[in-house]
């Protein structure tokens, strides 16, 4: 297998996007990464996109992508994986780029959430209709049933689960492209909607618009540009566990975050303990907490502890979603995987600004779909 790397990275905001399409969006984030990576070549493309059919009713996005980007005749794929779609689509390209197949790769990821549709219906497509959805659980149900079990099998209190949106949202507060660019108290959190027992308004990611995009190329494209510091893909992992919570040994545990974490670390010839920075899938609170025991970051039922110490905040040991993660960054589905990766890059060039984490060099991502049953774990290395 070759090496791969990012050689550009875009981004649109995040947030309630009413004067754009899902087409606009795709195209307005591809261009920015094409422009930062300062190529003109492009042999395939990727679209990862959750359910853009019953967001608005569009299907068969890869060529409308292509044709819009102005691309076509290259390949363009449309990747679903519910809300892994994004991390599955950058992973897609970085296979496409290290098995030899092609030199440039664009992955890009988009979701156009609020024109309309039935928000809570389309999302719990992603969850199991006969056992799940049909049942009238939604997702933050599902969410709900991990926490109480969480909270039942180790203690870890509601209070808890509210430092996780406090400190994203403190980090959200310094991103400029996030959804919401304020701070929250735990009180607010505790106070807030109550949404599904124990979760509350704002434990949850919201409603979000949005896309992002990487461009990726060979040792050897990447080796010819002058542009940005080069970043590299040192890991590519993808896992799956039982689709339905019910089918889990313990609610508590991420199996797909679990194996996706240890086949990227064997890859990396990395452990935790070499990582600087990370993006993990917070779409609720106890997500954050459970995809942290599951990578290692903490032992099972400690999780919420670490992140009391602060060692998870911008300027801790291991600042954790420091562009706000999903909660305060915003989750439009199919692009939060590829956001992730926009973060981390942005991270180990050093030009994060006011969420700089000083002297990053090694960076994880870990992004999930529906509760867990689809994971990727990348590991980035920055310039020494
Ligand atoms: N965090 C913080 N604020 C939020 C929010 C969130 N998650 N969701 C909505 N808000 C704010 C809105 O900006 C709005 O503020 P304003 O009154 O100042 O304008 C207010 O809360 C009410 O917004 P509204 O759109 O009416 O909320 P809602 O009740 O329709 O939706 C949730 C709230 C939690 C149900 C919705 O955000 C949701 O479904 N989140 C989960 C998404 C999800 O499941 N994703 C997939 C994960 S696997």
């Amino acid at each position: 297998m070759r090496d791969v790397f990012i050689i550009g990275t875009g981004m649109t905001p995040f947030g309630e996007l009413w004067d754009r399409s899902l087409r606009d969006l795709y195209v307005e984030a591809a261009l920015a990464a094409i422009d930062d990576a300062a190529v003109d070549r492009l042999d395939s493309m990727y679209v990862g996109c959750m359910t853009s059919g019953l967001f608005v009713g569009q299907e068969h996005i890869g060529a409308l992508m292509a044709d819009y980007l102005g691309r076509t005749p290259i390949p363009a794929t449309r990747v679903e994986s519910a809300c892994a779609s994004g991390g599955i689509a950058v992973r897609q390209a970085y296979l496409e780029i290290a098995s030899g197949a092609s030199e440039v790769v664009l992955a890009g990821g988009v979701e156009k959430m609020n024109d309309g549709a039935d928000v809570t219906s389309a999302l719990a497509a992603a969850s199991d209709q006969e056992y799940e959805a049909y049942q009238g659980i939604t997702f933050p149900g599902l969410y709900a049933l991990i926490a109480r079990a969480h909270m039942h099998r180790y203690g870890t209190t509601r209070e808890q689960l509210a430092r996780v949106a406090v400190k994203n949202h403190r980090h959200g507060a310094l991103n400029p492209k996030a959804q919401f660019q304020f701070e929250i108290t735990i009180d607010q959190v505790l106070n807030s909607t109550q949404v599904a027992d124990p979760l509350r308004l704002l434990d949850c990611s919201p409603v979000t618009d949005g896309a992002a995009a990487v461009i990726l190329a060979s040792a050897e494209v990447a080796g010819k540009l002058k542009g940005h510091p080069a970043v590299k893909i040192t890991a590519s992992a993808q896992a799956s566990d039982t689709f339905a919570l019910h089918n889990r040994q313990d609610l508590t545990h991420l199996g797909a975050v679990q194996r996706a974490g240890e086949l990227a670390f064997i890859q990396a010839g990395r452990t935790i303990d070499d990582i600087d920075v990370v993006e993990l899938h917070d779409c609720f609170t106890i997500a954050e907490l459970c995809a942290m025991e599951a990578l290692g970051i903490a032992e099972p039922g400690k999780a919420a502890a670490l992140v009391e110490t602060g060692e998870t905040t911008l300027g801790g040991r291991l600042p954790i979603n420091t562009s706000g993660g999903l909660k305060a960054k915003g989750h439009p589905v199919g692009a939060s995987g590829v956001a992730q990766i926009v973060e981390l890059t942005t991270q180990l060039r050093g030009t994060a600004g006011k969420r700089q984490v000083e002297g990053a060099r090694l960076a994880l991502a870990q992004n999930m779909g529906g509760t867990g049953a689809s994971c990727t774990v990348h590991i980035l290395e920055g310039a020494a």
